[in-house]
């Protein structure tokens, strides 16, 4: 099967537990659960991968962007900063779909710039953990061959 990876950021490991006004109160293995499962029901696997540390992020983007057909990635803060992951993207040239839980645009200024954005193919933001769902099924509905073409 065809396979799209799905990484998560610093902090996200804690989702569910986490400011659950802003984050929502679904865990990240019930959320990956979730997404494996409508990504299977699609064909695709997916590959989750969760890290506090940019390297390590950097590292399984290096070693799976190859054999995979796209990224689903929430940043978490390393979005509004990360060079190295934004340059990581590029040199892979993955299509990569940035997810941000929050409406990080109406909220802190920090959180106004994201550096990972013109690498990213499509972005959805402020959606709650819904977003992770679009992203995935806009990778599978670019992914999928036109009608007629067998
Ligand atoms: C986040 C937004 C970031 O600003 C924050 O640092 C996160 C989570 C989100 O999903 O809304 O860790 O990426």
């Amino acid at each position: 099967m065809p396979k799209i990876l799905l990484v998560n950021g610093p902090n996200l490991n804690l989702l569910g537990k986490r400011s659950p006004e802003i984050y929502g109160s679904t865990s990240l293995d019930q959320l990956v659960a979730q997404l494996v499962e409508a990504a299977g029901a699609a064909g695709y696997d997916l590959l989750p991968f969760q890290s506090n540390h940019e390297g390590k992020i950097i590292d399984f983007i290096h070693r799976e962007a190859g054999s995979a057909v796209g990224l689903i990635i929430n940043p978490g803060a390393l979005g509004h900063y990360s060079y190295a992951l934004r340059d990581a993207i590029e040199a892979v040239g993955i299509t990569a779909v940035e997810v941000h839980i929050s409406d990080v645009h109406a909220r802190e200024e920090f959180r106004h710039k994201l550096v990972l954005a013109d690498m990213c193919a499509k972005q959805f933001i402020g959606m709650g953990v819904t977003g992770y769902h679009s992203a995935l099924r806009w990778l599978i509905d670019r992914a999928r061959p036109p009608v007629g073409d067998h």
